[in-house]
């Protein structure tokens, strides 16, 4: 099933037609959510660039659709247009989504219809109806025991969303990404089951070679992606394996 037509809790998600709005060819693509400019002046105590993140956020149509649809995240929209393209959500499949706070990625797991969706980060996640929430480093020593428990048998899909905090240094912020997807990798390697799917995000450039590597090994197809939700100026993209082949013993 393809997800984006069933928000969380807040009625069908089918948009309307634009009236006369920028065209879009994303998930808003026709939602007809509102683009009115704002601006936002420097206030006394607000710095210029605290000034220009509200801006933006006031002034971004998923920021607003994420709101009146009730996804916590508007990352959720990335992930509703990667599944658009690549199919990877249906109804029962078991998934682990690491990287999950605030949820938006989860809230779209639930709502195609995921029978288990366990839901991974080291920052606390508010609940989600539907889901298993573990407050873990994906690095701690018991979380591959912890998702495998909680997951209750193989999953079908793993997903990385996970990013680190920006030093603003791009080598430091490309390594670190580079290492959480490794840490993804080898985690999804040991929950997977034979024909899954696993989705990370990397930087622009695509994925490291070792690792891009890797997966062509593990897995029937490797893609790279940017959802339109993804925005331009942000370096990141995603990687989207799917056909997991276990390693034979
Ligand atoms: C972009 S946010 C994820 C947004 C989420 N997909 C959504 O839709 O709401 C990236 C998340 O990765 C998490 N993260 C970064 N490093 C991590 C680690 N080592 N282990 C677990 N989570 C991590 C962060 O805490 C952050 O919540």
């Amino acid at each position: 099933m393809t997800v984006g037509g069933r928000p969380p809790g807040k009625g069908p998600g089918k948009g309307k037609d634009s009236k006369g709005g920028r065209k879009r060819t994303g998930a808003l693509a026709g939602s007809g959510s509102r683009e009115a400019s704002v601006r936002v002046h420097t206030a006394r105590g607000r710095s210029t660039s605290s000034a220009r993140w509200l801006q933006r956020q006031l002034n971004d149509p998923y920021v607003a659709e994420a709101r009146r649809l009730g996804y916590r995240s508007r990352s959720a929209f990335k992930l509703i247009e990667l599944d658009r393209r690549f199919h990877l959500l249906q109804r029962g499949m078991r998934v682990l989504d690491l990287g999950a706070a605030p949820g938006g990625w989860t809230q779209v797991a639930v709502a195609a219809g995921a029978a288990t969706v366990v839901a991974l980060d080291r920052s606390e996640i508010e609940p989600i109806g539907g889901a298993v929430i573990l407050t873990r480093d994906i690095d701690d020593s018991d979380t591959p025991r912890l998702v495998t428990e909680a997951l209750g048998g193989l999953a079908d899909v793993v997903l990385s969303d996970m990013a680190p905090a920006a030093t603003g240094h791009s080598p430091t912020d490309h390594l670190r990404i580079v290492a959480l997807c490794e840490s993804a990798l080898a985690l999804a390697e040991t929950v997977l089951a034979p024909g899954g799917a696993f989705v990370a995000k990397v930087l622009q450039g695509g994925t490291e070679g070792q690792l891009l590597a890797h997966l062509k090994l593990r897995f029937a197809s490797v893609r790279h992606a940017k959802p339109p939700a993804s925005r331009s100026e942000s370096a990141e993209m995603y990687v989207v394996a799917t056909g997991f082949r276990p390693p034979v013993d």
